[in-house]
């Protein structure tokens, strides 16, 4: 069968991602955040890129909420439109990576696959995984945007740990346990694990 791709070629161009990253004095990195709705990933993924704005990085911020409402609008929750979510996301990420930027991208992730998917699509050192981790009873018991409530009662179909899986990270560079340390211990463990030097 022909691919919808199949006549289409790859162009090559001379500027290449290390020549875009070196002229900004930085190296490209993507910071994957991924954890239950509630558990802090943008809270956290927005304090970390503050820090590196303010070190005179060239920051980009995808997040779940945001990109749900322009690129993404046409998908809802279900396995299949949260596969194609995170596709879409993870090939914007590396379209920004290729541009030299560092790139916090904060979206639930719930599945394993995608996540290894979105990882193959970067140079080794490149990928940091952020397990931004709290147990389904806190995020549950905060219940910032009242999501839980309204998916106990039925109301959302397909939430995230109430009828949609998590699968959490089995090795992330990055593990954070949201409930137990403060926001601002969780930012320098994320600043920590990330090696900047170009
Ligand atoms: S995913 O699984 O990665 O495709 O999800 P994501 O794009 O990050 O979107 C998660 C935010 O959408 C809201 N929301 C839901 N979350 C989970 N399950 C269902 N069914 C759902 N419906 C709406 C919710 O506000 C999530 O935001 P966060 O910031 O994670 O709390």
């Amino acid at each position: 069968a022909l691919r919808r791709a199949d006549n289409v070629h790859w162009q090559h161009l001379d500027v290449d991602k290390a020549a875009r990253a070196r002229i900004k004095g930085q190296v490209p990195r993507v910071l994957w955040f991924t954890g239950l709705s509630g558990a802090g990933k943008s809270t956290v993924a927005n304090l970390v890129d503050k820090r590196l704005h303010a070190l005179g990085y060239h920051t980009f911020v995808l997040d779940g909420d945001n990109v749900r409402h322009g690129l993404n609008r046409d998908l809802g929750f279900t396995d299949e439109d949260r596969v194609e979510n995170i596709r879409r996301v993870a090939e914007v990420a590396r379209l920004m990576a290729d541009a030299g930027l560092i790139v916090l991208v904060s979206f639930i992730s719930p599945f394993r696959a995608e996540r290894r998917m979105a990882r193959e699509r970067f140079a080794p050192g490149e990928f940091i995984e952020v397990f931004v981790d709290v147990p389904l009873e806190v995020a549950e018991a905060r219940d910032v945007k009242g999501l839980y409530r309204k998916a106990r009662a039925g109301l959302i179909p397909n939430f995230t740990g109430i009828d949609s899986p998590y699968e959490p990270p089995e090795a992330p560079e990055v593990h954070l346990h949201a409930d137990r340390e403060d926001p601002q211990a969780l930012v320098a463990r994320v600043l920590a694990a990330l090696d900047l030097q170009p």
